[in-house]
């Protein structure tokens, strides 16, 4: 038989637009008039990306990784794997990881070990989502949109199977057969 999802709305389009844009103005206040490199993690982060640069002025560069920790499923496998690597050298460069969602917290600690390597002048992230109660690496995150329960979201760049990315809020999604 096949299996019923759902979607149970957890962020709506005017809290995810609102929270973005008091998100760049810290991001702003502390970098101040200094350029800032943004280094998106692919893929679901580009949504996130988009209306977060549209908060800058012209000292804003772009950047991405692909990095990926799941298969298709719903549990962080914890193998960390980069397939697309930066193009930018970030020697000496103000840079900020831009990210969907912390859950495990590998895929970040991995992230900002290796670029830390590549002697940036300074390293942050900011990252819309995060689920404190799945944390099982330390991940240093300086900016945080909004912290959420432990359970599978998708929509707004967030995906399950590469579906869902294009709702324009957040949705918790249940009826998932393991
Ligand atoms: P981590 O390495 O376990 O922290 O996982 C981070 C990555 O897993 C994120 O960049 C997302 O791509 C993906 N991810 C984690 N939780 C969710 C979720 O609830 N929905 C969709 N993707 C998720
Ligand atoms: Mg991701």
């Amino acid at each position: 038989m096949a299996s019923s999802t759902l979607l149970e709305p957890l962020l709506t389009t005017d809290q995810i637009q609102s929270r973005t844009r008091e998100l760049a103005r810290e991001i702003a206040r502390d970098f101040g008039s200094e350029p800032i490199l943004m280094v998106a993690i692919l893929k679901g982060s580009f949504l996130f990306l988009a209306d977060l640069i549209r908060e800058f002025g012209d000292n804003v560069m772009v950047d991405f990784v692909m990095i990926s920790s799941y298969g298709d499923g719903t549990e962080s496998s914890g193998n960390v794997q980069i397939r697309k690597d930066l193009d930018i050298n970030i020697e000496g460069k103000n840079v900020l990881i831009v990210e969907d969602i912390v859950d495990t917290g590998a895929t970040l600690s991995h992230l900002c070990e290796l670029l830390q390597t590549r002697r940036p002048k300074a390293l942050k992230v900011v990252a819309l989502l995060s689920k404190p109660m799945a944390r099982k690496q330390h991940a240093p995150l300086d900016y945080v949109g909004f912290e959420i329960p432990n359970e599978f979201v998708v929509g707004y760049g967030l995906d399950h199977a590469e579906r869902y990315r294009n709702l324009p809020y957040i949705a918790i999604l249940s009826g998932l057969t393991p």
